[in-house]
């Protein structure tokens, strides 16, 4: 695949779909497990075979870091196999490590990077780069390591890991996996016990995977809804095969597209339907939506289904803040949805949404105010205004802000709009959707005009 360049900028003309979408698709891998596959595979020792991991750019990044790391990585067919070196046994990168777009790569790796006793560098894409680092390198500092930042606690940043890290023990200020999963890593080569407590439980697959690699890890549920996790390191982690399902939050741009065009029937085959990560699908059903699961089945240990999707008439909605952790990046296609629907929608509790690939609460809100949608943010929760199925003008020019999931939902809205819509870049949907627009064509979309050609 040609690597991701800040400067081939891929616009794009996107035209309303009357006839709607039909068919039956495959999603790419879930970007979160496929990042923690690689990474738990080089920490293993034996070999692990990882099938149907993303082949998106975000998690390429991260199969070069590990690489550089010392693991060896190759891809077989449709596999990919990782030789592991062990917990502890990682060895210094002789260049920067450049994560790219992608803030679950940085962040987590920063958790291994902490307790290895050696030095590195890492850094990013200028979205990434303008990313706050801050609420990993705070924690981690405690174990023993020691992180030299740009102003604000930017990356590039210098990691020097701690030669006998501590373990951990840390109250999440804020619901966020990636913090989460860099204290467990950190404490897979820390002596002791790890303790971590989040107020609202996030996504959980890095407690699934470790078990998964034969690492207990403790969880209890507090009385508020949180959860603690624990973790005993020094831990060793044996190689095991990995099965990735499709990506939800992926899955969610063809879902929207097709509840928003009337003759859609669409089945989308192998969702990973983890509970913590499945908000959008409880939220759109609330709306109205026709969405059917079909045979729900666990592979590779997390709940997948195919989901059967039909055009439908949708309402406006309330999303509680407490949802926001299963559906986090769900919420600017989401967004969408409700310019679509009758009545004015409120989704509340969306702060982490300002710290994303980009500010997604101000980029959500400019992208349906050049659309002909009235929104507003009061606090930390936004406000739509429906207009109905088929009824948003569209016309508009939207700034996608190196984020590809504005990208596509950007083109979702533009695909069921009453005018066109130019999309100023697409390019960076290759971080987590490689084929996306390939996939919305088979169903029918018809999406390929560039501005210059329209
Ligand atoms: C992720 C966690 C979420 C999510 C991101 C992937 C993960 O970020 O937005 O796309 O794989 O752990 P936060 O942990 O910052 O909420």
């Amino acid at each position: 695949m040609q690597r991701l360049s800040e400067s081939s900028i891929r616009p794009l003309i996107v035209r309303r779909s009357p006839s709607g979408l039909r068919g039956t698709i495959n999603v790419p891998g879930d970007k979160s497990i496929s990042h923690r596959a690689l990474m738990f595979a080089a920490l293993a020792q034996g070999r692990t075979v990882i099938n149907g991991l993303l082949e998106g750019e975000d998690v390429l990044r991260t199969a070069d870091a590990m690489r550089a790391l010392g693991a060896t990585i190759s891809r077989d067919g449709s596999d990919w196999v990782v030789e592991g070196r062990g917990v502890g046994q990682l060895r210094e990168p002789d260049d920067v490590l450049d994560m790219g777009n992608s803030g679950t790569g940085a962040r987590l790796l920063s958790g291994i990077l902490s307790s290895h006793p050696f030095n590195s560098v890492m850094t990013g894409d200028a979205s990434l780069r303008s990313r706050p680092m801050r609420r990993v390198t705070a924690p981690l500092a405690e174990n023993g390591a020691c992180f030299v930042t740009r102003r604000d606690e930017r990356l590039p940043m210098a990691i020097v890991g701690a030669g006998a890290a501590k373990p951990l023990n840390y109250r999440l200020p804020v619901a966020s996996a990636q913090v989460k999963s860099a204290i467990l890593l950190a404490g897979l080569n820390a002596d002791g016990e790890t303790r971590v407590e989040e107020p609202v439980a996030t996504r959980d697959h890095t407690e699934n995977m470790l078990r998964h690699f034969g690492v207990p890890v403790r969880v209890e549920t507090t009385t508020d809804g949180g959860r603690v996790i624990f973790l005993q390191g020094p831990a060793h982690l044996t190689a095991r095969d990995v099965i990735v399902p499709g990506d939800p939050s992926s899955a969610a741009f063809p879902i929207v597209a097709a509840l928003l065009l009337p003759q859609s029937d669409i089945v989308i085959r192998g969702i990973g339907l983890n509970p913590l990560r499945t908000g959008l699908l409880t939220t759109l059903r609330d709306m109205g939506g026709d969405l059917r699961l079909e045979n729900e089945r666990i592979e590779g240990g997390e709940p997948v289904g195919d989901l059967h999707v039909r055009g439908s008439d949708l309402r406006c909605v309330d999303v509680p803040a407490d949802r926001a952790p299963s559906m986090i990046d769900e919420y600017p296609v989401l967004a969408v949805a409700c310019s679509f629907a009758n009545g004015t929608s409120r989704l509340r509790g969306l702060a982490e949404l300002r710290v994303k690939e980009s500010d997604r609460l101000a980029a959500t809100v400019a992208l349906l105010e050049a659309n002909g949608v009235v929104v507003r943010v009061e606090g930390d929760d936004m406000l739509i205004d429906g207009l109905g199925a088929g009824q948003v003008p569209g016309g508009g020019k939207v700034a996608t802000r190196m984020d590809h999931r504005l990208a596509m939902s950007a083109i979702v809205l533009g695909l069921a709009a009453r005018q066109p819509v130019d999309v100023d870049d697409t390019a960076f949907i290759d971080t987590s959707f490689p084929d996306f627009i390939g996939l919305m064509n088979k169903l029918g979309a018809n999406l390929g005009g560039t501005a210059d050609a329209s």
